[in-house]
C-alpha cells in the first residue's frame, strides 16, 4: 500500500458521464412490500457514492438491483459504457461471507475459478489482490485465523481480483470496532485512488458517509427513494486529519440534518 493515491477533487466528477442509471425503479416483493418506488440515480464514472438511510430504506435493494442479483418490477437500470457488466461488478456484503473450509488465498481465487482460471494462472492475481488489502503474508490463513478485520480485507481482495469497473458494497464495515472501521476507511479510499473504478457504498453512518464520499444519497423509507443528494467538496486524498477539521464537523451536520429529515418523512403513518 506504498503507492499514494492520486489527488481527486470530486466537484470535477459531475462532469463524468454515468457508470450506471437507474430510471423510475420501483421493487415490489412477492409478498407485497414495495422497498423501492421511481427511484432515479445515476451514478458518475469513478465516483465515490454512499448511500445512506434508516435500516429498511431500500439501500440493499438498490444494491442488488445493480448488481443484477435481483429484478426490477419497473424501471430500467442500464450501464452505459459497459458491455458484459455483470462481469465487471465486485460485490462486498456485510459479513464477509467467506468459505470457511478454504485458505484466504482459494477464498479471493473463487471468481477466477468460477471463470475457468486455475490456481496456478490465476496466482499472480490473488497474490497482488491480497497484498493490496495489505495480507499478503495470510494468503494460507483459514478464516478461523483471521480478525474480523482481517476477514473483510479478504472479502475486498476477492471483490477486486476480478479488477471490477464497479465496486459494491453493502455496510461492509459496519460489525467491526471503530479503529478497525477507520483503518479499513482509509484502504479502501487508497484502493480506489489507486485503480480508479466507481463505488457504490452503503451505511447507515453520517460520519463514514463523510469521510468516505464524493457524494451522498440520502434515503427514506416507505417506499424507498432518495430525498436529498449532498455533495462531498473536500478534496482526495483524504487522512484521519480530515476528521478533526470543522469542515468535516460542518458536513457531517449537513448530512446529519438531512438523514433526521428522511427518518421523519419515512416514519410509519
Ligand atoms: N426478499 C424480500 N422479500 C420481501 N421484502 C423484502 C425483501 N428484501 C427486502 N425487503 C423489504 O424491503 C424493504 C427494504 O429492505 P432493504 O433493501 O433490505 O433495506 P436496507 O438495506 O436499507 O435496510 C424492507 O421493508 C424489507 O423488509
Ligand atoms: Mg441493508
Amino acid at each position: 500500500m506504498a503507492q499514494a493515491a492520486q489527488s481527486i477533487d470530486p466537484a470535477a466528477s459531475a462532469e463524468q458521464p454515468s457508470a450506471v442509471v437507474l430510471g423510475g425503479v420501483t421493487k415490489r416483493f412477492s409478498n407485497g412490500t414495495t422497498a423501492i418506488a421511481d427511484l432515479d440515480l445515476a451514478v458518475r464514472q469513478g465516483e465515490f457514492l454512499s448511500l445512506l438511510g434508516p435500516s429498511g430504506c431500500g439501500k440493499s435493494t438498490v444494491l442488488r438491483l445493480v448488481a443484477g442479483l435481483i429484478e426490477p418490477s419497473a424501471g430500467t437500470i442500464r450501464r452505459p459504457d459497459e458491455q458484459n457488466a455483470d462481469r465487471d461488478i465486485g460485490f462486498v456484503f456485510q459479513e464477509p461471507t467467506l468459505m470457511p473450509w478454504a485458505s484466504a488465498f482459494t477464498n479471493v481465487w473463487l471468481p477466477l475459478r468460477l471463470r475457468g482460471v486455475s490456481k496456478r494462472a490465476a496466482r499472480d492475481r490473488v497474490m497482488e489482490a491480497l497484498d493490496g488489502v495489505g495480507l499478503a503474508a495470510f494468503a494460507g490463513s483459514y478464516p478461523r485465523e483471521l480478525s474480523g478485520g482481517m476477514k473483510m480485507r479478504v472479502s475486498i481482495a476477492r471483490a477486486l481480483v476480478t479488477e471490477p469497473r464497479l465496486l459494491l458494497l453493502d455496510e461492509p464495515f459496519a460489525a467491526l470496532d471503530e479503529i478497525t472501521r477507520f483503518r479499513l476507511n482509509n484502504d479502501l479510499l487508497e484502493l480506489w485512488g489507486r485503480f480508479g473504478f466507481t463505488v457504490v457504498f452503503v451505511t447507515h453512518s453520517v460520519f463514514e458517509s463523510v469521510y468516505l464520499s464524493s457524494r451522498i444519497a440520502v434515503m427514506a423509507a416507505r417506499p424507498g427513494r432518495i430525498i436529498r443528494t449532498l455533495t462531498v467538496d473536500e478534496p482526495y486524498p483524504r487522512t484521519d486529519a480530515f476528521r478533526t477539521t470543522p469542515h468535516y464537523g460542518e458536513l457531517c451536520n449537513e448530512t446529519s440534518a438531512a438523514l433526521l429529515l428522511a427518518m421523519e418523512e419515512g416514519r410509519p403513518a
